[in-house]
């Protein structure tokens, strides 16, 4: 399959058309932006880490019953996946406070919850992505009620996949952001990534943190916290 015309250049990945109106293929860079843009940098060999990491998950959830995206790795960075029209909503799901729910209830961070939760955001950069509940994104037309409903189903069965996947692999899974989108027929898949930009990652043991908040909060040891994960996951 080849690409043709760049349809989409967002912060993390350049989308191109091909010859099949089905599919488009999903270019993974190693740009990072944080804090809602305003910061700006790179993490050297994140683009593959997380093309093939994503990849690796979404194959694992199909076989567990959740339709995805992912059709085809091409190379290091870049994947067939199906065109969908991604649902406007940031659906997040926590099994340990973290990050904004620490902040917004003002908990520390590390508690564990006893059942995960969810949460929507409204995909909108000029209102900054904000909280969004329900019937918010129903009254807005973002999605349908069953959309929703399958939307929340598939999101905690996502959960309940790569938290017993990544405890195998001595990482707990903190929380996670995933999006959804339509297929041409209107089937709900699991779009976008997988990968430590989405998702934050803590050392069972060590609670040392593997993801992109390294980044987020000036840490160092950012492109270590990635290639221990692919490390993790893929041996290499
Ligand atoms: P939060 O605690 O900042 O709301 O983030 C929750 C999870 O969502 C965390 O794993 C990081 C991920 N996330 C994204 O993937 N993209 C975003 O734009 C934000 C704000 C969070
Ligand atoms: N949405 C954030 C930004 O680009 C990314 C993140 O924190 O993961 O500003």
């Amino acid at each position: 399959m080849n690409k043709t015309e760049q349809l989409y250049e967002g912060k993390a990945k350049k989308v191109f058309a091909t010859e099949n109106p089905e599919y488009v293929i999903v270019s993974y860079k190693d740009d990072a932006t944080a804090l809602d843009g305003l910061k700006r940098g790179t993490i050297l060999g994140k683009g593959a880490i997380n093309n093939r990491m994503s990849n690796y998950l979404m194959k694992l959830l199909e076989r567990s019953g959740v339709p995805t995206h992912f059709v085809e790795e091409l190379n290091d960075r870049e994947t067939v996946v199906r065109k969908v029209q991604i649902v406007p909503l940031e659906v997040i799901i926590r099994n340990i406070s973290a990050g904004s729910f620490a902040k917004r209830y003002g908990v520390e961070e590390g508690i564990v919850f006893a059942e995960p939760t969810i949460e929507f955001s409204y995909k909108n950069d000029d209102l900054h992505d904000p909280l969004i509940n329900s019937y918010h994104a129903l009254a807005l037309g973002l999605a349908t009620k069953e959309e929703i409903e399958t939307i929340k189903s598939m999101a905690f069965r996502v959960n309940e996949v790569l938290k017993e996947y990544f405890s195998t692999l001595g990482v707990k899974l903190v929380d996670f952001k995933l999006e959804f989108g339509r297929t041409a027929d209107g089937k709900i898949v699991l779009a976008d990534e997988i990968s430590p930009d989405t998702c934050r990652f803590w050392d069972a043991k060590t609670n040392e943190k593997l993801d992109k908040d390294r980044f987020r909060r000036d840490m160092g040891g950012v492109e270590d916290a990635y290639r221990e994960m692919m490390h993790r996951v893929f041996g290499e």
